[in-house]
């Protein structure tokens, strides 16, 4: 349903303005409109005059249901409706997926537009001439510190590509071709080369105009008192770009052997390890219902050369929670495509249980006898792991599989203990059902007789009791205050939603909570702009809000959930009243608690101290 991906081409403008002649044939749109803006004012026109229930009416079939429009999200597969488009909010949310935005962000999702494409064909469409957007030289002075870093590492990822067609950058250029990567696959990823020189890159950025003290923060070079130099030198160069096709960082990897294999971009206030994943610009667009998980540039690359274009890699960090947030924007299901060696064994254990703690299915995918999906695919082929894919095993049955290589069958003492780990394993499904289905699996695929298996299970079950997990995680602690903190995020959502849905009751809330109670950074800049325009109109208009978090970052969707916070369907009247005003107090006090933990003296503890006995017998209506 959705429309392939459009490729775009550097239209070579940039490349000239910035000394690259030649033009770099890679270049994406997104990046060069970071150098332009449209005026606010006619970016609110626009989206104002496009309705967003006729809008969304074109691509997705919407039925009223009360004051919203209900329909098959075009985001996810599902089967039964559950995105929504509110014409009040002007604004679509999908409970399923968590996708939601307005009518702009719509319009880049679906037709896969960058910013400034959707704002021109919603200007077209209402018919609204839009002006020049304005001079570089003007948006520059206005560009932080963020936007000056992604031009630098625009520039750079330019300069290694320019580089790696030129003579100095045949060793760089043949290694690649070695590698059995086409020119197109070295375009797509815009593959480059770091020359030898030590100081070729810093003294380029110096001749732009960037000064040390930018240039330290893009940890692209060292910048010291004797003389600069590069972080990168003699190595072919991996842009890392993120899921809005940035430039975030780099990785380098010698031509042959030496030490470090592959050199990596530091964190940087752009490049943030835990929450990148290579590849993933491209994988997001990709039409499979599945991501497959690798270790290493070349594997991802090398997947996507040979069509699988839903192959995205972590880079060197270990897998973390927050990949798998991220990933389960895009997907429900994940296969592991990790090295077959000891190292890629252990990492696979690591990540299932993160991946299925997002909500995210896996499988693992086997790849022997080759040690990672660029070796098998450059000796069997791309239907060999097509079949590798389609034979891929359930998580479960894979880390039975690995139990199992730890035991010797011959030996009847290690048979038992092998019997025993199993079962222990399978006390770690609370739910019955799944229980007995996984048992019988795996007795039938160790020939196990079934219901030997099951007794042992039982009667372990019984020894430890099904709920304590024998192999019970150990980081309960940090969870407990995770859940804590996703429990007043939830309550500060809430209260978002209810504001912008009954403005009155802001009256309600007056001189009890302030834009400084959303404690966390991102829900108090959305809810300064709420408290602010309700302050200003007496009105909210959340689609509007949502236009100040649009360009370039993907925190509209955030801001988007902030918006559709909902209570269990099934509350009374009664109840509701209830949960506001508990809802109220629980943020209030979390603020306060904030608070205490950072005041210095005793006056302003005090302070914090009365408000919080006040508080306790507040009574907050809602009507
Ligand atoms: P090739 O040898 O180029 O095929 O690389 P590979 O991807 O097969 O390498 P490997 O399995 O050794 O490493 C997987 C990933 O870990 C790489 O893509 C890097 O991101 C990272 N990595 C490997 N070696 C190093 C290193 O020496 N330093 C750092 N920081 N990261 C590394
Ligand atoms: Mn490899």
């Amino acid at each position: 349903m959705r429309h392939p991906a459009v490729r775009r081409q550097c239209d070579r403008q940039i490349c000239r303005e910035n000394g690259i002649e030649a033009g770099c044939g890679w270049k994406i749109v997104r990046q060069q409109e970071e150098f332009m803006y449209y005026p606010d004012d006619i970016i609110e026109e626009v989206r104002s005059r496009n309705d967003i229930v006729d809008v969304i009416s074109q691509y997705v079939s919407l039925k009223k249901k009360g004051a919203n429009y209900f329909g098959l999200c075009p985001f996810h597969n599902e089967k039964s409706p559950s995105f929504s488009v509110s014409p009040s909010k002007q604004m679509y949310y999908c409970f399923g997926c968590g996708a939601g935005g307005n009518v702009i962000t719509f319009v880049m999702e679906y037709e896969n537009y960058s910013f400034v494409e959707a704002v021109k064909y919603l200007a077209d469409r209402a018919g609204i001439t839009l002006p020049e957007m304005e001079d570089s030289r003007e948006a520059k002075a206005r560009r932080d510190l963020k936007n000056t870093l992604l031009e630098i590492n625009r520039l750079a990822a330019n300069y290694f590509y320019y580089q790696l067609k030129q003579p100095q950058g045949r060793p760089g250029y043949e290694y690649l071709k070695n590698r059995k990567l086409t020119d197109e696959t070295i375009t797509h990823f815009g593959l480059g080369f770091a020359n030898k020189v030590p100081d070729d890159l810093y003294r380029y950025m110096r001749s732009k105009g960037y000064s040390d003290s930018i240039l330290k923060e893009t940890g692209l070079f060292f910048i010291e008192e004797r003389g600069s130099r590069d972080k990168f030198w003699n190595r072919v160069m991996f842009p890392i770009l993120d899921v809005n096709n940035r430039v975030i960082g780099f990785g380098g990897r010698v031509m042959g052997d030496g030490e470090p294999k592959y050199l990596n971009s530091p964190e940087t206030k752009l490049f943030d390890k835990s929450r990148n994943l290579f590849g993933l610009n491209f994988a997001r667009k990709s039409r499979e219902k599945y991501l497959l998980i690798c270790e290493g540039y070349m594997d991802v690359i090398a997947m996507h050369q040979a069509g699988f274009t839903n192959a995205v890699a972590s880079l060197g960090t270990a897998f973390t929670a927050q990949h798998a947030i991220l990933l389960k924007r895009y997907t429900e299901q994940a296969i592991l495509t990790y090295d077959s060696d000891g190292a890629g064994v252990r990492a696979a254990l690591r990540a299932i249980p993160i991946l299925k703690d997002a909500g995210i299915s896996v499988k693992v995918l086997n790849m022997k006898p080759y040690k990672d999906p660029d070796e098998f695919i450059k000796n069997l082929g791309k239907e060999e792991f097509q079949k590798r894919i389609d034979g891929a095993v359930n998580s479960f049955m894979f880390e039975i599989s690995v139990i199992r290589s730890e035991y010797n069958m011959q030996d009847p003492e290690s048979k038992t203990g092998f019997y025993n780990a199993v079962a222990r394993k399978l006390l770690e499904f609370p739910e019955k059902l799944e229980r007995d289905n996984y048992t019988e699996a795996v007795a039938r695929e160790y020939m196990i007789p079934a219901e030997d298996l099951k007794r042992l299970v039982n009667s372990l079950g019984g020894r430890f009791g099904t709920a304590a997990r024998p192999e019970g995680r150990q980081e309960d602690r940090p969870r407990k205050k995770k859940e804590k903190d996703e429990g007043i995020r939830k309550s500060q959502r809430l209260l978002l939603t209810w504001l912008i849905e009954r403005p009155p009751l802001f009256e309600t809330i007056k001189g009890i909570i302030a834009p400084e109670d959303f404690t966390d950074d991102l829900y108090r800049q959305a809810a300064v702009m709420v408290f602010d325009e309700y302050e200003k109109t007496g009105t909210i208009e959340p689609a509007r809000i949502l236009n100040q978090f649009i360009e370039g970052e993907e925190q509209y969707r955030e801001v988007a959930a902030l918006f559709h916070a909902r209570l269990e369907e099934s509350l009374s009247n009664e109840e509701q009243k209830k949960a506001f005003s508990e809802t109220i107090k629980k943020i209030k006090r979390y603020s306060l608690e904030e608070k205490s933990k950072k005041a210095t003296d005793i006056k302003e503890l005090q302070d914090i101290i009365r408000q919080k006995s006040e508080l306790a017998g507040l009574q907050i209506s809602l009507e």
